[in-house]
């Protein structure tokens, strides 16, 4: 059964439409790579999939559940098992690394500060952050706030994980780094989704693809049908043509 599907999704701003009539499935441990040229709604989808965007009409079901119509509180509540991780990570810059992480806990969790503690640590070092706890956002490398925010993201151990452009900004170090997260995190079975335009990653960690060009998903397919094939419309975003 699919975790994530989508089906008819349309959303405008105003008179904009950004998605005419977009559809997709994601199955459970699947991470499906999200691609399309800039503006064209890929963190507008994402946003929608855990409540911060409302479509105008079509469905998103999550684990066989209705939810584009969920109230507040149970959208609240769908946020523990389906986490986002925000295109620039989105740190509370007045909160050290230990305080950013410990925030989801202290939202949705009951454990006691000296289980907080353990679970922040061995987070730290899982996600190579051990000795950063009490610095702040602004005293690490941008590498190191990537970790942090995928890090506060995977706190609560979601089922499904939304990546927006994690390895953005990266250097290849930091980049590989952030590909094996996320393969580890896919061997643990999470589902995912991958927003970036780093096309080396996504050819890393997705099994499949959506092309989103025109308000619709143009292209769909696994790496093996996409990769270096001249009409693929992926592969032709690659090599920078004019789509
Ligand atoms: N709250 C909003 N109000 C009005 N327009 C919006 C809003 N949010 C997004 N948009 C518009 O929707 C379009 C898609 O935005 P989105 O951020 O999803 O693009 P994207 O595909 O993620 O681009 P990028 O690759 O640059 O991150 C853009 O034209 C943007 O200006
Ligand atoms: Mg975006």
């Amino acid at each position: 059964m699919a975790v994530i599907e989508v089906k008819n999704f349309k959303k405008s701003f105003g008179s904009k439409v950004i998605h005419e009539d977009v559809s997709f499935y994601v199955k459970k441990g699947e991470c499906l790579g999200l691609v399309g040229g800039s503006g064209t709604g890929k963190s507008v989808l994402l946003r929608s999939l855990i409540g911060l965007e409302k479509p105008d009409s079509g469905s998103i079901e999550i684990n066989g559940i209705e939810v584009s119509k969920y109230k507040e509180s149970q959208w609240v509540l769908l946020r523990k098992k389906v986490a986002y991780a925000f295109q620039g990570g989105a740190l509370f810059d007045s909160m050290t690394v230990a305080q950013n992480l410990a925030y989801p806990l202290r939202e949705h969790s009951h454990l006691t500060s000296h289980e907080m503690k353990l679970r922040i640590e061995s987070q730290l070092n899982d996600f190579g952050l051990a000795g950063t706890e009490l610095l702040y956002p602004s005293e690490i490398s941008g590498g190191m706030q990537k970790r942090v925010g995928l890090a506060r993201a995977m706190m609560l151990e979601p089922e499904v994980i939304l990546y927006d452009e994690p390895t953005a900004g990266l250097d290849p170090y930091n980049t590989k780094r952030i590909q094996e997260l996320i393969l580890n995190l896919k061997r643990k079975g999470v589902t995912a989704i991958l927003v970036t335009h780093d096309m080396p990653t996504a050819f890393a960690v997705c099994d499949k693809f959506a092309f989103l060009k025109d308000k619709v998903i143009k292209e769909q397919g696994t790496p093996d049908q996409l990769k270096g094939k001249p009409d693929s419309l992926i592969q032709q975003f690659i090599e920078g043509n004019v789509l």
